[in-house]
């Protein structure tokens, strides 16, 4: 089979590493790629919102399936367009990508299906929105609708901050079109972790659990970023819990897509709060979670290619999951200043010395190759993955390859892991 895999970050590095495995694969695209990436397929030059440029390309090499990293090409249609090319995508159409793509399509969605989520309130208009502010118990949730990068999201401690985040999405457009729209919530307390599926329209499967840490300090403090780190199992929804949780969180919604025509085809990525009364869901995404992905894969014994297909093409019934028992840790590089300002084009050293650990993997992010040299290019840069018989082994593990490897203004988080650790 000709692979095509879409992105450019760790996520799309460790698909690519995880796909190459399958004996199904003959050649394996990534459009645009990474520094990773490149030696394990070619790295092609179309960028992930061109989505005539990827048509077109997988027509051409006889692409057999399309692997969507990231959720911007799939909100924009890029599955669709591929099937009406009869060209197999792993990812889903424009209308269930809505589930990320829209917070308020989501939280409808979530409510119609009877999915456990925080109380909300939606807006279009500015002066009811802020109304609703005054009488309100504080924290309180304002998201912006669309799409915005991960930074969407104020938690408010008072009204004051809440009608500052109201005024800069909904007057000062600083998301653009993604805030015209705004989600008001109910804040919930609780520990978080992600909960990935398979989803092939009708069937699921499910991923064991795994916990991101999204702030870009020690013990969960300054900016949002993507996440700096990520391992699984999550001792807050143990391997005992998976079942009755999928009932709970991705049951329903792959129930109520189907019902409705839009089979949701692909992975299915519930955001979940654990809260006193159970868990409940933050967001859905529509694709793998990065870095949750790095540690996922490292743990599927599985050819994902197999599993991929079966999705496509409704099938997913007849396949079994093989999972290590082992405990997987992965834990982001990132360039100082990340997710502000940041540098570019340092070299990057000890790479192939953090690999002499036959259980370490490192996953390249903002990577990319000149003159034989690996420079870093992008503000999350590296995500050193390792296995482990148990979650301290493979915390340590993963920082003594990580300890290996540098680059000028390298920066990482010392604690992933470490709320795993207390839970045991
Ligand atoms: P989202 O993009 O919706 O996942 O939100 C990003 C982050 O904001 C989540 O990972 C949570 O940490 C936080 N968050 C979102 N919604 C809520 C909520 N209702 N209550 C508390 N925190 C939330
Ligand atoms: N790691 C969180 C996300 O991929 O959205």
């Amino acid at each position: 089979m000709n692979i095509l895999i879409v992105g450019s970050g760790g996520r799309e590095h460790s698909l690519a590493w995880k796909i190459k495995q399958s004996p199904l694969v003959n050649s394996i695209y990534i459009a645009p790629g990474n520094g990773g990436t490149s030696y394990l397929g070619e790295n092609v030059a179309i960028e992930v919102d061109d989505i005539p440029a990827l048509i077109n390309f997988a027509k051409d090499k006889k692409i057999d399936l399309v692997v969507v990293g990231p959720e911007l090409p799939l909100v924009l249609g890029l599955s669709d367009a591929l099937t009406r090319e009869n060209i197999p995508c792993f990812g889903p159409g424009s209308y269930a990508a809505q589930l990320e793509g829209s917070k308020a399509f989501s939280k409808f969605l979530m409510a119609e299906a009877e999915v456990p989520t925080a109380n909300f309130k939606v807006f279009e208009d500015y002066s009811q929105a802020l109304e609703y502010l005054k009488n309100q118990p504080y924290p309180l949730v304002v998201k912006a609708d669309g799409l915005a990068a991960g930074k969407g999201v104020i938690v408010a401690g008072n009204i004051e901050e809440a009608s500052e985040a109201l005024h800069d999405m909904m007057v000062k457009q600083v998301f653009g079109k993604a805030g015209e729209t705004v989600v008001i919530e109910e804040a919930l307390q609780g520990e978080e972790a992600s909960f990935l599926a398979f989803c092939d329209g009708h069937d699921y499967v499910i991923l064991p659990s795994s916990q991101d840490h999204k702030r870009i300090g020690e013990n969960d403090t300054g900016p949002n970023t993507g996440g700096m780190g990520a391992y699984s199992p999550a001792p807050v929804l143990p391997q005992e819990k998976y079942e009755e949780t999928a009932e709970l969180v991705i049951k329903p919604i792959i129930q109520h897509l189907e019902e409705m025509g839009r089979p949701f085809k692909g992975i299915l990525y519930a955001g979940l709060m654990f809260t006193d009364d159970g868990p409940k869901v933050l967001e859905y995404n529509v694709r793998f979670g990065d870095p949750e992905c790095q540690p996922l894969l490292m743990r599927l014994e599985s050819d994902i290619v197999e599993i991929m297909m079966a999705c496509v093409d409704g099938k997913l019934s007849r396949i079994n999951l093989s999972i290590k028992p082992e405990n997987s840790v992965c834990i982001v590089m990132a360039a100082d200043g990340y997710p502000a300002k940041y540098e570019k084009g340092n070299e990057i050293h000890g790479i192939e010395d953090a690999e002499t650990d036959t259980q370490v993997k490192v996953f390249q992010a903002g990577t990319k190759i000149e003159d034989g040299k690996i420079l870093t290019s992008g503000g999350r840069v590296l995500g050193v993955t390792a296995l482990g018989s148990n979650l301290e082994q493979a915390i340590d593990r993963c920082y003594k390859a990580a300890d290996k490897i540098d680059f000028a203004d390298k920066y990482l988080r010392r604690d992933i892991g470490q709320k795993g650790l207390r839970k045991n």
